[in-house]
């Protein structure tokens, strides 16, 4: 397995593409939006650069991964000679569904279709192609390139064989794989978004601010980043559209998005990706801010 396909250059595509490229393989990263595509590109060079300049690697390096990434805005020319695509694109059933049926359709009989969904069923996305034993979910952390975890989830009629292959490839990325099966959220979203949804319902009750809701969860529970902030680095919206999957597909009202986390994605603030959420991430502040959630 050498050649993948990246679907989506945003968050998380971009630092997928990044991960693959920097350990060696040839990676097609193909977004709707060549503007999405210059963006995820720039950040993948700016992240190297920032690894080049802690020392973990060289110029050389860097020129390597760049070299391993080739762009597409057509899902055909991306995918036509790849063994896997894992497909990272906006969060919405309806999309992914249809970006499936064309994987299908466009790449070759043995190539392996992985979904980096935060909650869709895999079984579902995998019931739309032809190959359902050949479809898994990949579910990486951001930031990509630094997070060890691969949450590798299984759908209902995913063989031990490919299973086996994605945690094999998953060593090879230098991550740590673990396997789960197929209920919405799987593990890491069924846990962690209740937490984030009640942080912002305690901002909602004005129980306490933004600055003393992430400070009590970081100093008091010892997180490294407080729940606002982590909300708003993994995008508003994106969190609202894990609790509503979430929420349908428990149907329990424990999941159900808080008021104020609705209307702040429907007034457009999505955290650092659109420059505001709980906090300000305006331009001329956002890389102090950026760099900070590092720190
Ligand atoms: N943000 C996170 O912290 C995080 C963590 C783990 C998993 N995820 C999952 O990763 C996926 C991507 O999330 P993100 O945060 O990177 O979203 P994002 O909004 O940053 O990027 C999504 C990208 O997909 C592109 N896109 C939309 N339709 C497309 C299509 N038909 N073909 C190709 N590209 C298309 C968009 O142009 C955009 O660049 C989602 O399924 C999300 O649930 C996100």
């Amino acid at each position: 397995m050498k050649n993948i396909a990246v679907i989506g250059a945003g968050t998380m595509g971009n630092g997928i593409a990044h991960t693959f490229a920097q350990c060696g393989y040839n990676v097609n990263l193909i977004d709707i939006s060549q503007a999405a595509i210059d963006r995820g590109m720039a950040t993948i060079s700016k992240n190297l650069d920032r690894m080049v300049a802690k020392e973990k690697i060289s110029e050389a390096d860097k020129a390597e991964t760049l070299g391993n990434i080739t762009t597409y805005t057509s899902l055909k020319d991306g995918v036509s000679n790849i063994d896997l695509v894992v497909e990272a694109a906006t969060e919405n059933l309806d999309l992914k569904l249809k970006i499936f049926k064309d994987l299908d359709e466009l790449c070759p009989a043995n190539a392996i279709l992985a979904t980096n969904t935060s909650s869709i069923s895999i079984t579902q996305i995998a019931a739309v192609t032809s190959r359902p034993e050949k479809v898994i979910g990949m579910h990486f952390m951001n930031p990509v390139p630094i997070m060890k975890l691969v949450e590798i989830i299984r759908g209902y009629n995913t063989t031990d064989e490919v299973t086996n292959t994605i945690m094999e490839m998953s060593r090879n990325l230098k991550k740590i794989p673990t396997e789960v099966n197929d209920y919405p959220g799987f593990v890491a979203n069924r846990i962690l978004m209740p937490m984030l949804n009640e942080s912002i319902e305690t901002l909602y009750n004005g129980v306490a601010g933004v600055q003393e809701i992430d400070t009590v969860m970081k100093l008091g529970m010892a997180h490294p980043m407080g729940p606002l902030q982590l909300a708003d680095f993994i995008g508003l919206d994106v969190c609202l559209s894990i609790l509503n999957v979430m929420y349908d597909g428990f149907k329990n009202p424990k999941y159900a998005p808080c008021p104020l986390l609705v209307n702040m994605v429907a007034a457009g603030k999505l955290g650092v990706k659109s420059g505001e959420g709980f906090y300000d991430y305006s331009e001329s502040r956002k890389a102090e801010k950026v760099a900070k959630m590092f720190a």
